[in-house]
């Protein structure tokens, strides 16, 4: 069957700057490598990027704190950010930093083009204001209640709790984090994005990105309800891009997030010459585009991203993949406590254990995900050890020790092989359609059925018999060809023990290969794969 390669564009939200990846980022990230993973097997032709970003107060702050400075910073983590994804086996093909030259030329090149089009407008407002220190106060030096769910200690730009989205003079008793003083309110210019002009458009888009009614229901109330005007300018303190011919002014840290969504993809095309970036981008762009998000920055993606790139006559996105979070004890992972999560350790044993664990709880729902260590080692010893290792390891045995490595040359039996290839169809949707979870109950069933057709052929019995004939050659033949397909299906989710698997069997596992048998051929002695925990 010819299949009709798509071009595709894949992204993870890009992680801050100021501070270490923890469980709850690797969640995003291996559910989109993964899905990547897919999609290369299946024979589309993917470029994954991400970048680590950059801007805003939170990374100023901590370049005081530390007295260095922000580049410093910068660098240091993105070089830990690029061995922590890779610990997973999280291949980019690109994976930067937004701040850099390339992201800071097309910064300006929106700006200017928004502008240009009646998009963007500079008017008046009002901004809280440190009259001690006599500075207009950044998002992340103002602490207050959340107007929306009266959390205390949020921040003047949005509330960590509820994810509400609000102006900083919203907040119910702001203090400067600073002076720790109530600030005054003062007048200010800065430069808005007019969201209303997009209202239609982007309406529309929804309807086509969006299944779930209850996103779609939110975003429409942002639309009656929430900001007309998008502030994309900040006042200095500020780390960020400048604003060309303003003297005290940067572009807010999301403006330049975003958009370094298309930074990163120039870069890429930077190295590989041979990609065509405006083919991507083009209004009219036949490409797909997919981002991988968590609940918490649905606003951002589905309301100004889109309106940014329509407002730039440029492609909108396909479709976003969203997550919901990572809860220890019900509890998400906040970005104070975070520090304590990270350090679990799980690439020292495989990191496949840690991705397997996600897919078997990822599914195209919102909903939080809890993570319970008892539960996750339980899952792995249970489902990979007991189960699938225990298939291959009795197997191989019989094929090692008394047929010198030769797999037999015909199958007998082959309705369960029938039965295995018949998932793939099956299997490839739920990829397709982020269904891990239900790829790991299918593959656990096949897996117990292969386990249930080699007990009750009993090949220890045969061989305790003197009866090494070819009825147990065949068997155990048949049992190595089931566990060659489950590989295959688990291919995108577990990378390490596919390498080994693939040494192991001699071939290169590929999905237009899932159906034809391994006979005749060679395998390597078996040696343990992995190791319980
Ligand atoms: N820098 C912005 C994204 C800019 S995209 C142009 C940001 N960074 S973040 O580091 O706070 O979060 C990055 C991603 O990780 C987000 O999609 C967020 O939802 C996800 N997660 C952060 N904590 C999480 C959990 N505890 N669980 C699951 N995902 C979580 O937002
Ligand atoms: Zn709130």
């Amino acid at each position: 069957m010819k299949i009709n390669k798509k071009e595709i564009i894949v992204t993870c939200a890009f992680p801050y700057s100021n501070g270490s990846i923890h469980i709850g980022h690797l969640l995003e990230h291996i559910q989109a490598d993964i899905w990547v993973r897919f999609n290369k097997l299946f024979g589309n032709k993917v470029y994954f990027i991400c970048s680590d970003d950059t801007h805003g107060t939170a990374i100023m702050l901590k370049s005081i704190k530390k007295k260095k400075t922000p580049e410093n910073i910068i660098f240091k983590t993105y070089k830990k950010h690029i061995l922590d994804f890779k610990k997973f086996n999280i291949i980019y093909d690109k994976y930067y930093f937004t701040h850099n030259k390339e992201n800071k030329i097309l910064i300006n090149l929106f700006f200017d083009r928004l502008k240009h089009n009646g998009y963007i407008i500079k008017k008046n407002c009002k901004q809280l204001y440190d009259i001690k220190k006599k500075i207009f106060l950044p998002d992340r030096f103002i602490k207050g209640k959340c107007p929306k769910c009266y959390s205390y200690n949020q921040y003047g730009d949005n509330c960590e709790i509820c994810g509400a989205f609000y102006k900083s003079t919203e907040l119910i008793n702001p203090k400067s984090v600073i002076t720790k003083l109530k600030p005054i309110i003062k007048k200010t210019k800065h430069y808005f994005l007019n969201l209303i002009l997009f209202k239609k458009k982007i309406n529309n888009w929804l309807n086509l990105t969006i299944i779930k009614n209850n996103i779609l229901n939110r975003v429409s109330e942002w639309f009656k309800k929430g900001n007309k005007f998008w502030d994309i300018s900040r006042n200095n303190p500020y780390f960020g891009f400048k604003i060309p011919k303003e003297k005290k002014k940067y572009f807010y840290v999301w403006f330049d997030a975003l958009i370094g969504y298309i930074g990163t993809f120039k870069i890429l095309c930077n190295y590989n010459k041979k990609i065509n970036f405006d083919k991507f981008w083009n209004i009219s762009s036949k490409t797909k585009l997919y981002h991988f998000i968590g609940k918490d920055i649905i606003y951002f993606h589905n309301f100004f991203w889109p309106s940014i790139l329509e407002g730039s006559n440029l492609r909108k996105p396909t479709k976003l993949f969203i997550h919901g979070h990572i809860t220890i004890n019900k509890n998400k992972i906040s970005k104070s406590k975070k520090k304590k999560y990270i350090n679990f350790n799980f690439e020292k044993k495989n990191s496949d254990f840690l991705r397997y664990y996600y897919a078997s709880k990822l599914s195209n729902s919102i909903k939080d995900i809890e993570f319970n260590i008892k539960n996750f080692i339980k899952k792995i010893n249970n489902d990979i050890i007991n189960k699938l290792i225990n298939l291959i390891s009795r197997n191989s045995s019989f094929i090692n020790n008394y047929y010198y490595n030769k797999l037999s040359n015909i199958l007998k039996y082959s309705k369960i092989y029938q039965i295995f290839i018949n998932e793939s169809k099956n299997i490839s949707k739920l990829y397709i359609n982020i269904k891990f979870n239900k790829i790991i109950n299918t593959i656990m069933k096949l897996v117990d059925l292969a386990n249930f057709y080699i007990n009750i052929r009993k090949p220890w019995y045969l061989f305790k018999n003197k009866l090494y004939n070819n009825k147990l050659h065949m068997i155990c033949t048949m049992g190595i060809n089931l566990f060659k397909i489950l590989i295959t299906y688990l291919k995108p989710i577990m990378p390490n023990l596919t390498l080994k698997s693939e040494f192991f069997l001699n071939i290169k596992l590929t999905w237009s290969g899932i159906k034809k048998p391994l006979l005749g051929c060679k395998i390597k002695k078996f040696e343990k794969f992995l190791e319980r925990i």
